[in-house]
């Protein structure tokens, strides 16, 4: 039977990187570049994906997880040598393997149909993705004879000068007879400037001896960068952030300066939402319909409800209901619920708190390891005293209860529904329903005293 093969190469360190994460693992957008490359690669049809593995083999698992076949590759002796260690996985089936490297982030499904297609109305045993390259340095150079059909494939370290000339780039993609591939592998040496065996020489071996080899050229270089150094990476991640952004404006998302807007692969935004300049959007974030996020908020793997507003805020983990808002400069750390038509004003932290409808907390309050009833009103500076330098305990505020600004609520703690806390207060006991709580020293006047003090206002 005639099978579709991935082999994805993923196995270098990537020492251009100078980086102690392995290059295929640094993220473009929110995602690792060979998870990118393994989801275009699935929503094609394929029987097997397999991924060559070597430095950080157990990182790659980890982040690709049974999502694909591993093989490991020992030493790194070149892309050759990579694809010829999936040999004892792929080589007696019949069909067409389609290679493609764990730091071209950018391809999408389409391009590889459309090279599968090429492939075979061209009846070809082997087929190279290339593309024009404004500056083709670094990337191997697509020779062709006089009439335009492809002789070999040179890396930019071998090449002529006159080699060096040609624009047209090898994007590091192609599709194999799958047999041919592996017969091919075994005839490659590595007497070349690098001392490696490239998957690259496999072109120039079947052309030699009398196969088919075509070359399909697609119109975008940007989609075929390869990554290989931290300013290829940012150029990437630019790419990709105009793609995700322009997919987000397409389905009715405002996004005021989509240049300075950060969001990653996996966040949803519902339409009629607006997003402010240098707004980031991280992780698994979803965002409903109508909502306002405004300039400089970060939103890390957050629901968001529709219709809530988000002023120059911090929200990790957590969930906001519909029609709440908060901010300016305001946090919620994980694990905090806040319900529907909450206000949270400027300055207020929460972390792992529910804050239940309709309450209000306005200003410069930490709100910590506690639950919140409806419609309460939390004063200014109120403190959820939630620490006693060993544990954490929980506060508890029923429903329409009153804390007065400047009181520190110390738990383990429950205040009633419908009770009052009186401005200035330090609560370490129970409040009961309809109790007014108040925990302060009394006021006292001495009448005359200023007239005592050292204070002379005139003479200042
Ligand atoms: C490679 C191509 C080059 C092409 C470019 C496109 C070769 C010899 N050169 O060059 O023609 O223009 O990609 O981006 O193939 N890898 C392994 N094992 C190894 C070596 C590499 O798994 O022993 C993996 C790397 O992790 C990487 C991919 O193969 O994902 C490509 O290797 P890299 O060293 O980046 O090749 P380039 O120099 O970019
Ligand atoms: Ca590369």
């Amino acid at each position: 039977m005639s099978t579709r093969n991935t082999i994805i190469l993923a196995a270098g360190k990537g020492t251009r990187m100078k980086s102690k994460l392995y290059k295929v693992l640094h993220k473009v957008c929110g995602r690792s570049m060979v998870d990118h490359v393994l989801t275009q690669v699935e929503k094609t049809n394929m029987n097997r994906i397999v991924t060559v593995v070597g430095y950080g083999a157990e990182k790659v698992e980890e982040t690709l997880h049974d999502r694909t076949e591993y093989v490991l590759q020992k030493e790194q002796l070149g892309t050759g040598h990579a694809v010829l260690q999936t040999e004892p996985l792929l080589k007696d089936q019949d069909g067409t393997t389609l290679v493609v490297s764990g730091d071209t982030p950018l391809f999408q499904a389409q391009t590889f149909e459309n090279l599968f297609k090429y492939h075979e109305a061209k009846k070809a045993m082997a087929t190279v993705l290339t593309s024009k390259a404004p500056d083709p340095t670094g990337y191997g150079r697509i020779v062709r004879n006089d009439v335009g059909i492809v002789e070999k494939i040179v890396e930019q370290k071998d090449a002529s000068e006159k080699e060096q000339e040609i624009d047209e780039i090898n994007t590091g993609v192609y599709v194999f007879d799958n047999k041919a591939l592996f017969a091919a592998l075994h005839e490659i040496k590595n007497d070349n400037a690098q001392g490696e065996y490239y998957l690259t020489d496999v072109i120039e071996i079947l052309k030699n001896q009398g196969d088919i080899v075509a070359a399909y050229r697609m119109n975008s270089f940007e989609e075929s960068m390869g990554v290989n150094d931290r300013v290829a990476l940012s150029k990437a991640t630019k790419v990709m952030q105009r793609r995700i952004n322009e997919t987000h404006m397409r389905n009715g998302v405002t996004l005021i300066n989509p240049e300075d807007t950060y969001i990653d692969v996996d966040v949803k935004i519902g339409s009629d939402t607006i997003v402010e300049p240098g707004v980031l959007l991280k992780g698994k974030t979803v965002i409903g319909d109508d909502c306002l996020i405004g300039a400089h908020s970060e939103i890390h793997d957050s629901t968001i409800h529709n219709n809530v507003t988000v002023t120059s805020s911090y929200i990790e983990d957590s969930e906001m209901d519909e029609g709440s808002n908060i901010g300016p400069m305001s946090h919620l750390r994980p694990e905090s619920k806040i319900g529907q038509k909450v206000h949270l004003g400027n300055f207020v932290e929460v972390k792992k708190a529910t804050i239940e409808e309709g309450t209000k907390v306005g200003h410069l309050t930490y709100v910590g390891n506690a639950h919140l009833g409806k419609r309460i009103n939390v004063g200014c500076g109120v403190v959820f005293v939630n620490y006693d330098g060993a544990h954490k305990h929980d506060t508890t505020v029923g429903d329409d209860a009153f804390i007065g600004s400047n009181s520190n609520l110390v738990a383990p703690l429950t205040v009633a529904d419908h009770s009052f806390i009186a401005a200035g207060s330090t609560i370490t006991d129970e409040v009961g329903q309809y109790d007014m709580a108040i925990a302060r020293a009394r006021q006292t006047n001495k009448t005359g005293y200023f007239k005592k003090l050292p204070y002379d206002p005139e003479n200042e």
